[in-house]
């Protein structure tokens, strides 16, 4: 048997992939930038063994196991294939990649409640079949194949997915524009409001939204300004731009901002209900004493995963001009943490997730 384990992260995108030009191949309609989430908060960890012992190809998610029969799903397993076929030194002749596969796979956070589990899932998949089969190179337009997100999700930091022009879609895929080293300084603040699984998938939603909305055409013509400004400003750790250009790319809500009389968070939100908030490290203690004041429970929960943050004293005097009444409950906790790596490759036998004849623990 063999066996590769590696953890993925999740991403957050600041300039929005909504909308497909191609379902099959998984190509959107405009390019997309991204800021990669660190692993210690939030990870999808795979581990994939092969071996000729087994009898199917399957695949187990948190726990429960799906479909692999799957069309992403064979997608990437054959796109990872192919390419390791191609090595010249493996040739057709290498009988481990007629070996079929036992997938497991585990998120440490809610999956599908618009926290980008597709993304950190099919990111992981890839870049923990290639490990194993020793496939070497460009892997986002493979992930790409499983869910658009997911191609931001094989680089760490700040990333870009050019959409490409061309027909097959082999110039569709991601590159990382800074490593996560680059703006120290940012703290990203996840708002859980639900961990319940989404109600509309990100696929079936862009899909309405291509067909009837009026708007994305709007949007798409002035996008591409968007996206170079929006590089220009993670180049320049410029926070003002990066966070009224992540918050233009979401809807309206400035009420803290205001106060401030200058942009000190920013908000994005995905497919879910769960806000993404981008802040300078300076600036988390104020925010989150304030979160605590209006919106989280109040009964002695646990209301902060990962990274510790100082609680100041709130400013009492800054509450009513916010105008807002207390909603405590609303939102029940607070993920802190910061921009990660890529992908990393577990080598301790004790962090997989097969037991020694392959299968889940
Ligand atoms: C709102 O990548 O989940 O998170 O390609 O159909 O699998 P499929 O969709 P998915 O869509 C993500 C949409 C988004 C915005 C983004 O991440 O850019």
């Amino acid at each position: 048997m063999q066996c590769a384990t590696c953890t993925g992260p999740v991403n957050i995108a600041v300039i929005k992939y909504w909308g497909k030009r191609n379902e099959k191949l998984i190509l959107p309609l405009n390019s997309s930038v991204s800021v990669t989430l660190h692993q210690n908060e939030l990870r999808t960890k795979t581990t994939i063994a092969a071996s000729p012992n087994f009898t199917k190809d399957q695949i187990w998610l948190n726990g429960v196991e799906e479909d692999i029969n799957n069309s992403r799903l064979q997608a990437v397993i054959s796109a990872v294939k192919r390419r390791a076929r191609k090595r010249k030194s493996d040739g057709e002749t290498n009988p481990r990649l007629n070996w079929k596969l036992h997938i497991v796979s585990e998120n440490n956070f809610p999956t599908a409640a618009g926290l980008a589990s597709s993304a950190a899932g099919y990111g992981c998949l890839v870049y923990t079949l290639a490990k194993l089969l020793n496939v070497k190179g460009e892997l986002s337009d493979i992930a790409r194949q499983g869910s658009g997100s997911a191609c931001r999700s094989v680089y760490g930091g700040f990333v870009t997915w050019d959409k490409g022009t061309n027909e097959d879609g082999s110039d569709s895929k991601a590159r990382q524009i800074a490593p996560h080293t680059h703006w120290p300084e940012l703290s990203v603040l996840i708002l859980v409001v639900s961990d319940q699984t989404k109600h509309t998938s990100s696929t079936a939603g862009m899909q309405t939204t291509v067909e009837t909305s009026e708007l994305l055409k709007q949007r798409l013509s002035g996008l591409q300004t968007k996206e170079d400004q929006m590089t220009d400003a993670i180049m320049n750790k410029d926070f003002k731009t990066f966070a009224e250009i992540t918050m233009k790319e979401s809807n309206q809500l400035h009420a803290y901002n205001n106060i401030h009389e200058d942009v000190k968070v920013s908000y994005t939100f995905d497919a879910g209900p769960n806000a993404c908030l981008f802040m300078l490290d300076s600036e988390v203690p104020r925010f989150y004493s304030l979160v605590k004041h209006f919106f989280l429970p109040e009964n002695g929960h646990t209301t902060i995963q990962g990274l510790p943050i100082t609680e100041q004293t709130l400013h009492t005097e800054e509450i009513p001009k916010f105008k807002l009444s207390k909603q405590n409950g609303s939102v029940k906790y607070v993920i802190h943490t910061k921009p990660g790596p890529g992908p990393q490759v577990l080598e301790d036998p004790s962090e997989s997730l097969v037991d020694d004849k392959g299968w889940p623990k």
